[in-house]
């Protein structure tokens, strides 16, 4: 029989905690000579929603719209048209302010890490913190320390970047988006610049981080191994617009993309099985 607990669990609703509403964003065509620039629908009336605690994956070819979508969830990209809803907040709504501080709420991490070279980790993960001058020294201290503890990189935090493998930097790079607390975490390519060996162990970081501190993540990768390990959720995108979305588990609704049918495999005991073996020669 199951437990009070676990029924209401079961029973509640999930929440939204990403709700993009009809989307599109184009970039201006290059100036050619004399005839108006034609405008590139890079992305095309998306809608989805993430709910809270997915890790959520967007695939699809290069040029599709992936890194534009995920910009449009922050509005570092803003949207021609549509809603962009993240934890009850409209951003597409707010002032820029406001938006500065709703942004505190989603942390963003790259494929080239984009820390400040003349920094060290330390004063990356810091920077955020300090541009909003909320905290004293010793709490900032505190919180660094903290965020340093989570991604295993306490000992680096002297380090310049130039100082660090791959994978350190992308821990870094994760500290820092961590840094202010956020409820959600948008990763572009986050493994797409690392080894094999490295991507795993980045991997079992991200996952734990969605579990242990419950941080929704959207991912952006061209690497199926990478969704198939991590998501539970995943929408392929084709041309800007948004060709089929589904639970990676769930393989009883026919997949109507070439890539959602290749995800496939990566949602089977075949794989899981494969992939514990690589861990295990590793
Ligand atoms: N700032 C910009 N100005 C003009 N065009 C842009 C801009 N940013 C993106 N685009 C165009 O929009 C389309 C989508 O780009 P986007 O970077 O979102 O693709 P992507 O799916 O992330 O591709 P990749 O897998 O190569 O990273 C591309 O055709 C790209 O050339
Ligand atoms: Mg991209």
């Amino acid at each position: 029989m199951m437990s009070p607990s676990l029924v209401t669990v079961l029973e509640q609703p999930q929440r939204v905690l990403i709700d993009i509403d009809r989307v599109s964003k184009s970039f201006a065509g290059r100036r050619g000579s004399g005839a108006a620039p034609a405008a590139f629908p890079a992305v095309r009336e998306v809608t989805l929603r993430v709910y809270q605690n997915d890790i959520f994956g967007l695939i699809g070819k290069s040029g599709a719209g992936k890194s534009t979508l995920l910009r449009l969830i922050n509005l570092l990209e803003r949207p021609d048209s549509g809603r962009v809803v993240v934890d009850g907040r409209e951003l597409t709504a707010l002032s820029k302010p406001d938006l500065r501080a709703a942004r505190q709420n989603i942390g963003m991490i790259f494929q080239q890490f984009n820390l400040l070279q003349n920094a060290t980790v330390f004063d990356n993960v810091a920077f955020p913190l300090r541009i909003h001058g909320l905290l004293n020294a010793p709490r900032l201290n505190a919180r660094v320390r903290e965020c340093l503890e989570l991604v295993g990189l306490v000992d680096k935090a002297g380090n310049y970047p130039a100082q660090l493998s791959g994978g350190q930097k992308q821990r870094a790079a994760i500290a820092r988006a961590l840094a202010s607390r956020p409820a959600v975490l948008l990763c572009d390519e986050p493994t797409s610049a690392l080894d094999a060996e490295t991507t795993r162990e980045l991997l079992d970081t991200l996952r734990n981080i969605n579990r242990e501190l419950g941080v929704t993540m959207v991912i952006v990768s061209h690497e199926l191994s990478v969704l198939g390990a991590l998501c539970n959720r995943v929408a392929v995108l084709e041309d800007g617009a948004l060709a089929e979305q589904f639970a990676l588990a769930d393989t009883s609704i026919a997949r109507s993309t070439l890539l959602g049918r290749e995800l496939a495999y990566y949602a089977t005991e075949d794989y899981a099985a494969a992939a514990w073996r690589g861990a295990a020669s590793a």
